[in-house]
């Protein structure tokens, strides 16, 4: 359980940098003063030590089915290593040189087979995967149609993409996007002839906001509009790779439309506790990446233990024994939701703007939930709910500009396998039980009253200040937190 102390060491209030570095090499300085502009926002990132708090609660890793931690994934690799003992533990160059292996197109057969496709084609990690797509595979003349909520990787690829009309919708909104597909089609000739393609990059489930891509809509006004097959899909499964589908296989696979989906990029790095990414396409994509992604052409192969825990975690799917993960996931929600709307505050926090999570919306009605569960409240209120929650033993973080955009932090709970209805429970309490504080504080209007985990928080930072301990203290740094010091009462000067 984390305490005030870790928690002020996990959230500093740096001061600058680059002002104390006169004389210094101006390649520090530079650096410094760029990281500063974070440092003044309060945005700058930092590894946290013991992160998780021991014997907290995970309510926010990715480690969705908990295979991390569980001899359910360790044993098939292991008996995946024992039953190769004279691998050749890296791979000894590129896929196209030294590295291509027997092994390494096993397991890329045995995926495509498992997801129903035709070819798939293994990457270190997703991003590299993303970028690889998005920078191989729209050719000049082509248009590039994003969700707007899309991943950084797709947008760092989409950068250098020879496609000169790159265009957003509005998130999962499917009258924008038919609004972009046809102003694409009227203004770019040779995709209007059929000559050239739209290529259409979207996530399957939108780990910020917790919502999935109404893919079967979008697919068909995409039919509709573009009839002669010029508009494909691209889906980036990276947060339902294990959790939906039969068996793990993914969103396409939920909705049937394998068919209709051009390219599924699949992430190992979550549900299925490894590293890596996977390509599922056809052919014509496969070759086009081998031929022309760099990621893929200049990159060593994957080592054989990350093959091998590929490959484990497959024939862990494919056994069946993570249906029942899934199905408590969806269990698992739905009890968390039912609980918080059966909580006496709830209501009352929510028309107040303290609590909301907008995929708890109509949930019941719903044929699935997700796993993510982002909660809203004011923006000044997000590190309080999140510092109320730690002290009361759940892992959870507030996400921050830059991970989304300003004015809309929230505090993203993730929802596991390994996550006990008590749990869950508990937690639904203790996030209610803030609410109320938050309520009360409000009602009494004392402007600069701070909730008790704050106040116990910026208590610690106070002590660690004065002490000389906190982490960063070298730089010179800390100050109560919001600009101000901690009064006798709590209350936060300048608040
Ligand atoms: C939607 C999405 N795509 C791609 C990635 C990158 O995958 P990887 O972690 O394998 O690099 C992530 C996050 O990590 C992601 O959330």
């Amino acid at each position: 359980m984390a305490d005030a102390q870790l928690l002020a060491e996990w959230f500093p209030d740096f001061e600058p940098k680059a002002p104390k570095m006169r004389g210094e090499s101006v390649f520090y300085r530079n650096l410094e003063e760029q990281l500063d502009v974070r440092r003044n926002d309060r945005t700058l990132f930092t590894l946290r030590r013991n992160e998780p708090a021991p014997k907290s609660i995970d309510v926010s890793t990715l480690d969705f089915l908990g295979l991390t931690h569980s001899a359910l994934l360790r044993q098939p690799f292991l008996d995946e290593l024992a039953s190769h003992p004279d691998f050749h533990l890296g791979a000894g160059g590129s896929r196209l040189l030294n590295g291509n292996n027997a092994y390494a197109e096993l397991v890329e057969r045995e995926i495509a087979d498992f997801h129903v496709a035709d070819e798939a084609l293994l990457f270190h990690s997703g991003f590299e995967a993303n970028v690889a797509l998005m920078l191989a595979i729209p050719r000049p003349g082509d248009a590039i149609v994003f969700d707007e909520l899309v991943h950084a990787s797709m947008h760092e690829g989409m950068q250098g993409s020879v496609a000169p009309c790159k265009k957003s919708f509005k998130h999962n909104d499917v009258d924008k996007f038919r609004e972009v597909l046809m102003e694409v089609r009227e203004t770019q000739t040779l995709i209007k002839k059929g000559q050239r393609s739209v290529f259409i990059a979207l996530e399957s489930l939108y780990s910020m906001d917790g919502d999935v891509s109404p893919l079967r809509e979008l697919v068909e006004v995409a039919k509709e509009i573009f009839p002669e097959g010029n508009a494909q899909f691209f889906v980036d499964e990276a947060h339902t790779t294990g959790v939906f589908g039969k068996q793990g296989r993914g969103y396409v696979d939920e909705l049937g439309l394998h068919n209709e989906i051009a390219i599924r990029m699949h992430t190992f790095g979550k549900a299925m506790a490894c590293t890596g990414a996977v390509v599922l396409c056809k052919s014509s994509v496969r070759d086009t990446l081998m031929n022309h992604a760099r990621a893929f052409l200049y990159s060593t192969a994957p080592s054989f233990p990350m093959l091998a825990a590929i490959r484990a975690g497959y024939k862990l799917l494919k056994s069946g024994q993570t249906q029942p993960l899934q199905d408590h996931i969806q269990q698992l929600v739905k009890h968390f939701f039912r609980t918080l709307q059966e909580n006496p505050v709830w209501d009352e926090a929510s028309d107040e703007g303290i609590l909301s999570i907008p995929t708890m919306e109509d949930f019941e009605n719903r044929p699935f939930v997700t796993q993510v569960c982002p909660i809203v409240t004011r923006q000044r209120y997000t590190r309080y709910l999140c510092w109320h929650l730690q002290l009361a033993g759940y892992n959870c973080f507030p996400i921050d500009y830059p991970v989304v955009p300003r004015g809309m932090n929230r505090l993203r709970v993730v929802l596991h396998a390994h996550n006990t209805v008590a749990e869950v429970e508990g937690f639904a309490e203790a996030i209610c039980e803030w609410a109320q504080e938050m309520l009360n504080i409000e009602e009494r209007g004392n402007k600069g009253e701070l909730p008790t985990a704050a106040r116990r928080v910026i208590a610690s930072q106070a002590e660690l200040k004065a002490n000389g301990r906190v982490r960063g203290e070298e730089n010179g740094h800390v100050n109560g937190y919001e600009n101000g010091a901690v009064n006798g009462n709590g209350v936060v000067n300048g608040h």
